[in-house]
């Protein structure tokens, strides 16, 4: 496995690759590597004859310096997962090589990273976008792989793609979960043992709402009802509980009749959490 600190020798791994007719999957990640990363590696693996990985705990997605500062980083053991995972190559940048002291360029998608998680953390979508827009220029890969838990992240990603024509399949893979139900996360590891246990309400609240969804409910009666499932766990701060259409993000109006994505963001402690389920009232 080919280790890049910069963009030059990750693209010089690339241009071999592409000398060799290869098709390439990129995995951006920000480290901290859990199954559900591996997930996507395997995805990828499958679907492209040569993998590159991305590891950089991007600062311009952070509202909170705290956060950021908090991020969980094992470099060697990401390494080794990697390399077990047979990846061919990763790039590992610092701040100052992605990012010009002088830059002036964003990207955002206006609408869509300003609801939601996007309207709870100001500034996040675009900080995303701007670094996956530079990591899809610098890695020049077939497809890109991203999980369905940050689901307003992967739309997101997909409208950018659609929207500047960039030459690039983003690809959504399922949400991998602990065996108990709890969605892998690198921010688990912050979760003190009882909030871990607390966390488990968050996919509990999925499974019930996907049960209780019929075209008989109205969004607001079912996004009640959750708040009232997920208020029973005294250790989990609500951020927001979320049913929205599952392609648009906009809130159905009247009855559910088409299907809706429910999202929900929580505390437990100071770890932030979130959560999704696609379901289909029909
Ligand atoms: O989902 C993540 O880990 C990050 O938001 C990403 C896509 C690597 C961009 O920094």
């Amino acid at each position: 496995m080919q280790i890049c600190r910069t963009k030059a020798e990750l693209r010089e791994a690339v241009k071999g690759f592409r000398a060799q007719n290869e098709s390439v999957g990129l995995v951006p990640t920000m480290g901290y590597l859990h199954d559900g990363h591996m997930t996507l590696v395997r995805t990828a693996k499958a679907q492209n004859d040569r993998v590159v990985a991305t590891i950089f705990v991007n600062p311009t997605q952070f509202g909170d310096a705290s956060d950021l500062d908090a991020y969980p980083r094992d470099e060697d053991r990401d390494f080794a997962l990697l390399k077990a995972e047979g990846v061919d190559a990763v790039f590992v940048p610092s701040v100052a090589e992605m990012y010009d002291p002088n830059a002036q360029t964003t990207v955002e998608t206006e609408q869509l990273a300003n609801l939601l998680m996007g309207a709870l953390r100001p500034g996040h979508y675009k900080g995303v976008c701007t670094v996956v827009s530079k990591l899809f220029n610098i890695a020049q890969a077939d497809r890109a792989y991203f999980g369905e838990k940050d689901y307003q992240q992967l739309l997101v990603v997909k409208t950018m793609v659609r929207d500047l024509d960039m030459p690039i399949e983003p690809v959504g893979v399922p949400t991998v979960r602990e065996v108990d139900g709890l969605a892998m996360s690198s921010r688990n590891v912050r979760l003190s043992l009882e909030d871990r246990q607390a966390a488990l309400i968050l996919n509990k609240a999925l499974a019930h709402g996907d049960y209780e969804i019929s075209d008989e409910r109205e969004v607001d009666e079912l996004e009640a009802e959750l708040h009232r499932f997920i208020s029973r766990e005294p250790r989990a701060k609500i951020e927001t509980i979320d049913v929205r259409d599952a392609f648009t993000l906009e809130k159905p109006q009247g009855k559910i009749n088409s299907p809706v994505v429910i999202l929900l963001a929580a505390r437990f402690g100071d770890v932030l959490l979130i959560d999704q389920r696609v379901c289909d009232p029909s």
